[in-house]
């Protein structure tokens, strides 16, 4: 017998016309649970990211250190439970004792990888407080370019160390009592990159990331590392880097980095969108170089992965080639995201959600004005970008089992890619109370209806669809028109029998949330 909601489906309506693609999922099937940290971030030394971003003293909206609360509340709506920090390349030039100890003696520095001046008003202390302020744990990266293995298992004393040691207590004399208990630290970051200052090659780098992380466990065994993978899948050494690295540290760190930055240089939105694509590859290819060393090792101990740096990012390199060197926070990387920017995210979100089994931590980079989700103006407002939805929708909703989905949807060929589904979409289930399918509709002249057979969630009804979408691709948000391109609400789903059906817009982002019968008013 049918519901009245099958008089409704879109099933049974004037949809003949219309591409669909067909999803069926079942509460049985898993790929794995999402550890909270896939929805970490980043903030580096870079640009106006700390100073003019986090930190702003003077401001209207600052609080009595300094740090800006507006800011601090467009973080807190992300839920970001991690953030790496200082660097980035500025690590690899760092030194940590720069930024403890009383503001008015810290060194100016000239900062070498981004051609800046550093002033070090913010350092490791105020950083692990603000961190606290917005809820989230500090991922800390050591420089292991013009550093190594002696000033990183100070730091871990530093920020580890309740008390009773040299730098211990130097951290309480600095007017931090309770160690940072800083959990997740990264051995250097993008060592084979041949801009990285003190850049190592793969032996080079394996050998000082092993030893580097036994003083470090040494000091707290609590902790977990980070070996540094390829900046990204087009470097000339990758996966051989992987390999090499992994050969020397693979029963001394937990995780393997990650990096990529997709561009739209040639303004060809197809192939754009495709790109999450060579990002499953990525992973994919990383998830087998680790598993070849743990066969080569005969070791029980699995590596996972880390993915501690993605994004879109090329707005902003032309003008930044423009930037006059050694000033103080200038507008660097500054990318002014669109729609289509967004809609990449979303796919890059997916992306990750599907390999939830392997992918523990991943850093959204970056979080304020450098490459981020928020930007501020100096002395002005802050606002939401185009990809703070993406990531806020799946940070709120995204978290408990990613489910094995089967997915057939029309696809096409782009440039670089061949058979791209134009439906992008991944499924996660909070036992119990919640389902809630993510999907990217890549297609630039059509809707597509989705067919989705939920018919193993049974007493599952959808409470809302979360649409971001523009009629121009191109379409920003900016400070004095902040709410340009914003998340709708569109009409809540039909489900009959069983199958649940839905238009997906054109280029568009969706949000399609269930909950249990009887949940529905307490979750929405
Ligand atoms: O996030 C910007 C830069 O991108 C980082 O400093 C570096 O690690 C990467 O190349």
């Amino acid at each position: 017998m049918w519901n009245s909601q099958c008089y409704n489906s879109l099933l049974y309506r004037e949809v003949e016309i219309m591409k669909k693609a067909k999803l069926t999922a079942s509460r049985d099937y898993l790929i794995g649970h999402v550890d909270p940290r896939m929805y970490g971030s980043f903030i580096e030394h870079l640009g106006r990211a700390v100073y003019f971003g986090i930190y702003e003293p003077g401001h209207p909206a600052a609080d009595g250190s300094g740090f800006r609360r507006d800011v601090i509340e467009l973080v807190k709506e992300l839920n970001v439970p991690i953030i790496r920090y200082p660097g980035g390349n500025f690590v690899s030039g760092y030194n940590w004792e720069d930024g403890v100890g009383p503001v008015e003696k810290r060194p100016r520095r000239s900062e070498l990888a981004w051609s800046t001046v550093e002033t070090n008003r913010i350092g490791t202390n105020e950083f692990a407080y603000w961190a606290r302020q917005v809820n989230s744990e500090v991922m800390m990266t050591v420089n292991l370019g013009t550093r190594g293995a002696d000033a990183a298992r100070n730091l871990v004393e530093y920020c580890n160390h309740p008390e009773g040691t040299y730098w211990s207590d130097l951290r309480k004399e600095h007017g931090y009592s309770d160690p940072h208990n800083i959990k997740v630290w990264c051995l250097g970051n993008e060592m084979d990159g041949p801009w990285q200052i003190c850049h190592k090659n793969a032996e080079e780098y394996g050998r000082l990331a092993c030893e580097t992380a036994k003083v470090m466990k040494l000091m707290d065994p609590g902790i977990e590392l980070v070996a540094a993978g390829s900046s990204n899948g087009r470097m000339p050494t990758f996966p051989q880097w992987e390999a090499t690295v992994l050969e020397h540290t693979y029963e001394h760190i937990e995780y393997l980095s990650l990096h990529s930055y997709y561009t739209d240089l040639d303004r060809d939105t197809p192939n754009f969108l495709a790109q999450s694509l060579g990002m499953d590859d990525f992973i994919k290819t990383i998830v087998s170089t680790c598993d070849f060393i743990k066969g080569k090792k005969h070791s029980k101990k699995t590596v996972n992965l880390s993915f501690d740096e993605w994004n879109v990012w090329y707005h902003s390199l032309e003008p930044d080639k423009k930037l006059e060197k050694w000033t103080t926070a200038p507008h660097q990387l500054e990318d002014v995201y669109d729609l289509q920017d967004a809609l990449v995210v979303g796919c890059m979100l997916i992306t990750l959600l599907k390999h939830a089994d392997r992918v523990k931590i991943a850093c959204l980079a970056q979080l304020v004005n450098v490459i981020a989700p928020i930007m501020t103006s100096n002395g002005g407002g802050a606002w939401r970008q185009t990809i703070f939805y993406p990531f806020m929708h799946a940070s709120k909703y995204g978290r408990g089992d990613v489910l094995n989905i089967q997915i057939s949807s029309p696809s096409y060929d782009s440039k670089e890619y061949t058979d791209v589904p134009y439906i992008e979409a991944a499924a996660v289930y909070k036992q119990g109370s919640e389902l809630t399918i993510f999907a990217v509709n890549r297609d630039m002249n059509e809707s597509i209806l989705l067919e989705a057979d939920l018919r193993s969630f049974e007493g599952y009804v959808p409470v809302e669809h979360i649409v971001l979408e523009n009629v121009d691709v191109y379409a920003v948000n900016t400070e004095s028109d902040p709410f340009h391109v914003i998340p709708v609400r569109k009409e809540i789903p039909a489900v009959c029998e069983g199958i649940m059906t839905v238009e997906l817009p054109k280029l568009s982002w969706n949000v399609i949330r269930l909950s249990v019968i009887g949940a529905a008013a307490v979750l929405s």
